[in-house]
């Protein structure tokens, strides 16, 4: 079963107040999940219903304005915003403070905001189709172009520019419906404060070698969004990381490959 909670957060100098909703399953330790834009939750099903739940309390997060978080209305989702509601969070949640952060794509760009703002909060970290640069400036552009797109013709074509990058080429169809569905039922305010928050965002590659704590770097072989080649820079920059490429998977390892997320998180 999974439990669900909601976790207030007070307005702060990064934003709004929110409400955060979390979805928990498991024992052990605390181990939060952050999920990708333009996501939920529900990527983690597949992870949260696995053998990781036997020796981890799972928390997948609905960052604010997605899954079951309200939008709270602020016009851009800075990558500091959303590490200060996990930071909320864990501090909520966990018996000693601290927590397994596990993130995805836009999720890893925050675990990376959350150890430069509070890293006493950071247990291990496992970094997921994700990268530690900035966005370049045709990825800035891009972003714009997003905006324009999901304003003028609504998030069925977010969806559609997205999921073939999400997911590898032969993807079951019924892993397509479930990702089409979670971007489809993301609202438009929350997509464009991601965009916005997203092209912003800091480079983090100074970061990497301040990170203590385990670390796991995670990336599908057919990623294109966040390619091996980023995944192995950030590897590089981390003292002791372990790079772990997963054949046949893209972007969305923890549904595509649970078991590879399973295997990351330390015993
Ligand atoms: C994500 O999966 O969170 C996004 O694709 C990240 C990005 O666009 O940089």
């Amino acid at each position: 079963m999974i439990e669900t909670r909601v976790i207030p957060v007070s307005a702060s100098a990064l934003g709004n107040e929110a409400s955060i909703a979390v979805h928990l399953r498991g024992q052990g330790p605390l181990c939060v999940l952050l999920h990708g834009y333009p996501l939920d939750h529900r990527m983690w099903l597949d992870v949260m219903h696995g053998p990781l739940a036997e020796r981890r309390t799972l928390c997948a997060i609905d960052l604010r304005g997605h899954g079951q978080s309200p939008f709270a209305g602020d016009p851009v989702h800075s990558m500091e915003l959303l590490a200060n509601d996990v930071a909320a969070v864990i501090r909520t949640l966990s018996d000693d403070g601290q927590a397994d952060v596990i993130g995805l794509s836009m999720g890893g760009y925050v675990a990376l905001a959350l150890w430069a703002a509070e890293p006493q909060c950071v247990r291990s970290l496992v970094l997921c189709n994700t990268k530690a640069t900035a966005d370049s400036e045709a990825a800035r552009a891009g972003r714009d172009a997003a905006i324009t797109t999901v304003l003028a013709h609504g998030r069925r074509a977010i969806a559609a520019a997205m999921l073939p990058k999400l997911l590898a080429p032969n993807a079951d169809p019924l892993l397509q419906a479930r990702v089409q569905s979670m971007i489809e039922g993301t609202p438009i305010e929350t997509i464009v404060a991601d965009l916005r928050g997203l092209k912003d965002r800091k480079d983090r590659v100074a970061l990497l070698p301040t990170i203590t704590v385990p670390t796991t770097v995670i990336v599908g072989e057919l990623d294109g969004i966040t390619p091996v080649a980023d995944a192995e820079g950030m590897a590089r920059g981390v003292k002791g990381a372990r790079l772990v490429v997963v054949p046949g998977a893209a972007h969305l390892v923890p549904m595509e490959n649970a078991a590879a997320i399973a295997a990351a998180v330390g015993h």
